[in-house]
């Protein structure tokens, strides 16, 4: 009996752990999902805050001024152009960089979070964001979105895979 119970409670660890990874084929923020929210708030303030303002304002000048040569971290909020990129692009540009996504050397002050981060905790902070965002925007970037997810459809069906 006592060894039925172990295993039972080893597999749920095992899918506990199995659960919260998202392949990175299927990025889609959440910010309608309390849980992710609320872990992506402290992950912010913890990871992103220093730079990108306690209340997503940015650092100012972030317009038109470079420090060493690299621009200042953008605000977050609406006055940004975060939300003007798919959840796919922010993922993939959060995880793997600027000089990863463009494809040339860039150089920027913010960290590649590929190995300090889980992939659900990008994806929470950047849910977190979203979150933040009033109606009209979300709206738009769910837009956004949807145009992305038929352009990609599109490009694999002509590639026949
Ligand atoms: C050390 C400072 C720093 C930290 C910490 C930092 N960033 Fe950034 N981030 C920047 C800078 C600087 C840019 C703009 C780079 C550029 O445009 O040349 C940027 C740009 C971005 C962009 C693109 C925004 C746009 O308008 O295109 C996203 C998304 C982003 N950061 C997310 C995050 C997230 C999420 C975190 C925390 C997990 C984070 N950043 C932490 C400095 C930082």
């Amino acid at each position: 009996m006592r060894n039925i119970a172990l295993t039972f409670l080893s597999l749920a660890f095992a899918l506990a752990a199995a659960m919260p990874s998202i392949a990175d084929d299927i990025v889609e923020l959440r910010p309608d999902d309390p849980v992710y929210v609320k872990l992506g708030q402290k992950i912010y303030m913890d990871q992103c805050a220093s730079c990108h303002g306690v209340n997503l304002e940015g650092q100012v000048g972030w317009r038109d001024t470079k420090v060493d040569g690299m621009r200042l971290a953008p605000p977050h909020d609406k006055s940004g152009h975060t939300w003007h990129h798919s959840d796919e692009l922010l993922y993939k540009l959060t995880k793997y960089g600027f000089e990863a996504m463009i494809g040339s050397e860039y150089k920027v002050s913010m960290p590649i979070y590929d190995g300090l981060l889980k992939d659900e905790d990008i994806i929470a902070a950047l849910s977190y964001i979203k979150s933040t965002w009033p109606d009209d925007v979300r709206q738009i970037h769910d837009k956004i979105n949807a145009d992305y997810k038929l352009n990609n459809a599109m490009e694999n069906s002509k590639s026949g895979s």
